[in-house]
């Protein structure tokens, strides 16, 4: 029996790559950048299965030039809005994503970036090598103190308790708003506020949120004037949950002391944005969960996906389940 036909939009860790060619016959995009548009409606059309990444738009169309064949779209991603899921749901294909395997590196990472913003660590490292090091000063590079600091958690998620399970280590109180309103976890030390008592009353804001139309643009230039002028703000959900227009402005005239970006709008942010102007910005190229480890684990996770969904089995983490009662 022939093996199925699947595209992989981009080179994968080895170890998922692997599992994918064990059982399916794989084109695999070789080029570092993502796939053109008119280079993934050719190479998608008649497969079976398709393994994309968070930077292919996968909608109706992608899925019509696949064909009736297409079984499987399995996302190397937890987070799916690059997904036309509703498309794919009607079409009765499942659609598969890889969380819990990086919420710690996640949750790490975005704890790198709340440190080094509050520390001022690049600034530091700037005024190292542009000679300003004469001595030390007692007046330099003053930052923000995390004990005793009340971390904001917008979005209580899997990686929004892992930040609160972090910041306990750091004696910082925790105060979350989630958009879908999730109940209190007993087991952490987290109280749940409405958004505005979340902007007024944190010293860093961390954001977890998925991207929804409700959560685009949620940090915009009403929700930056809540804030207080030592707050710290942390992205690492998706880059259009924040206004980066009304950011850099808040920026500008120091409405808000600092800000660390791993995610933004769009990616990669044009080298001439004025936010590089800044320096107390920090900005990462969407590194949360790049750890060699985690991001095998994505790409086992993103292949055994694949494979249910070609053998016609439930997928270990289907986002839209109901696309088996469309079949
Ligand atoms: C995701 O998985 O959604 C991240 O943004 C990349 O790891």
């Amino acid at each position: 029996m022939s093996k199925p036909r699947v595209f992989v939009t981009r080179v994968i860790p080895e170890k998922g790559l692997e599992r994918v060619r064990e059982v399916c016959e794989v084109d695999v995009w070789q080029d570092t950048m993502p796939p053109p548009r008119e280079e993934l409606l050719k190479h998608v059309r008649g497969m079976d299965g398709l393994l994309c990444l968070l930077t292919d738009r996968v909608d109706g169309e992608v899925m019509d030039t696949a064909g009736e064949g297409l079984k499987v779209i399995s996302n190397l991603a937890v987070g799916f809005d690059n997904i036309d899921v509703p498309a794919a749901t009607a079409r009765g294909i499942p659609v598969g994503n890889t969380p819990d395997v990086l919420t710690d590196a996640t949750a790490d990472f975005a704890f790198t970036l709340l440190m080094a913003a509050g520390r001022r660590l690049l600034e530091a490292d700037r005024y190292i090598r542009l000679g300003k090091w004469k001595t030390w000063d007692p007046m330099a590079l003053l930052g923000v103190d995390m004990k005793g600091a009340t971390l904001g958690l917008v979005g209580f998620g899997r990686i929004g308790k892992a930040m609160a399970r972090r910041a306990a280590g750091f004696d910082m109180g925790v105060i979350y708003y989630d958009p879908k309103d999730k109940e209190p976890d007993p087991k952490i030390e987290a109280t749940r506020v409405d958004f505005e008592t979340l902007l007024r009353e944190s010293d860093f804001i961390s954001l977890h949120p998925p991207l929804t139309p409700d959560t685009r643009h949620m940090i915009d230039s009403q929700a930056l004037s809540k804030m207080k002028p030592s707050t710290v703000l942390i992205n690492t959900s998706r880059g259009p949950v924040v206004d980066l227009e009304a950011l850099f402005e808040a920026m500008k005239e120091k409405r808000i002391f600092a800000a660390a970006l791993d995610v933004t709008d769009p990616e990669p942010l044009p080298p001439d944005h004025p936010l590089y102007t800044l320096d107390n910005v920090i900005i990462a190229p969407h590194i949360a969960s790049a750890s060699k480890a985690t991001r095998d684990k994505m790409a086992w996770m993103a292949a055994q996906n694949l494979i249910a969904g070609l053998k016609g089995e439930r997928l270990p983490n289907c986002v839209n389940p109901q696309a088996y009662s469309q079949r």
